[in-house]
């Protein structure tokens, strides 16, 4: 193709492949990695009889963060509810496909979702941290999932996930106080302490900062930043500067599709289909 035809489509930039056209719906991009953690088999979703994911096939990796991005409505939280088996309590939602983390498919009957849910731990959008004390917060989970044996390991625990969260400098003389007398972005890292006291390996994350302000917002991005070497992370965010500071790779959903999957500077940078750039670039059809 010379030069001239190049220039002259609307959707061909001279030096880069042609994109994906807009009718396309398999995904394009990396969707497989080496050694995934988690590893997704053709997930569809329905409410009743409506479709709200489908097709979706992805692998996450260990010690990555994975960034879903996408339109209202295009199915970035059913897809993290699919991840810890939290569609199951939602009346009329069915999934099918198949989940494996480290190998083992998740729903399959013999699988106890709760142990599931302390190995992949949620915060949620809004800080949903329990009416009980700062203490109890952390100490409750870990006491249901019989982690901890007496006061000593229990105090243990919740220091250590409060520094882990980085909350600890904040709350160490009020440890008593209720854990919804903090402050917004504080209760959210109260939550991420609770997911973590529970010794999880995935922690998902649905819009954690939506509802917190430019500060609060930069303190769980570092946090995000240092607990990615111990755990998977998979978050879902509104904001796409938000999704280049973070994550490795990013998955672009469309309309229950997952368009487009890749580094997430490809996909910021480079797209290849033409839906993902029409998302970045702010323009819609
Ligand atoms: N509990 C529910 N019951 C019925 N429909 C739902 C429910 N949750 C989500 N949906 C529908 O599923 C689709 C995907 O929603 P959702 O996963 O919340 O998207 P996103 O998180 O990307 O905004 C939407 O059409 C939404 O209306
Ligand atoms: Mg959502």
């Amino acid at each position: 193709m010379n030069q001239e035809q190049t220039t002259g489509h609307p959707h061909i930039r001279p030096g880069r492949s042609p994109l994906v056209e807009r009718t396309e719906r398999a995904t394009v991009g990396q969707t497989t990695v080496e050694d995934p953690r988690i590893s997704c088999k053709n997930v569809a979703v329905y409410y009743d009889a409506k479709k709200a994911i489908s097709n979706i096939n992805l692998d996450i990796g260990r010690n990555e963060v994975i960034a879903m991005i996408g339109p209202s409505g295009c199915g970035k939280s059913t897809f993290l509810r699919c991840l810890n088996r939290m569609n199951d309590t939602i009346e009329g939602c069915t999934v099918s496909g198949q989940i494996f983390m480290d190998g083992k498919n998740i729903y399959d009957s013999d699988v106890d979702v709760v142990p599931l849910r302390a190995q992949v731990g949620m915060v949620f959008q809004k800080p949903n941290p329990f009416p009980k004390s700062i203490y109890d917060n952390i100490a409750y989970g870990a006491r249901i999932h019989g982690l901890v044996q007496n006061r000593d390991e229990t105090d243990e625990l919740v220091v250590g996930s409060l520094k882990r969260a980085g909350l600890w400098g904040e709350v160490k003389d009020r440890l008593k106080m209720s854990g919804t007398s903090l402050s917004g972005g504080q209760q959210q890292r109260l939550c991420i302490a609770r997911a973590i006291a529970v010794n999880p390996e995935v922690i998902l994350m649905d819009e954690p900062c939506s509802s917190l302000d430019p500060i609060a917002t930069a303190i769980i991005e570092e946090l995000i930043d240092e607990l990615k070497q111990d755990y998977t992370i998979v978050i879902v965010t509104h904001s796409m500067q938000q999704a280049s500071r973070i994550s490795h790779r990013t998955a672009y959903f469309y309309q229950g599709d997952l368009v487009e999957v890749g580094s997430t500077d490809q996909v910021f940078l480079n797209p290849l289909h033409q839906l993902t750039e029409d998302y970045i670039t702010g323009r819609f059809e």
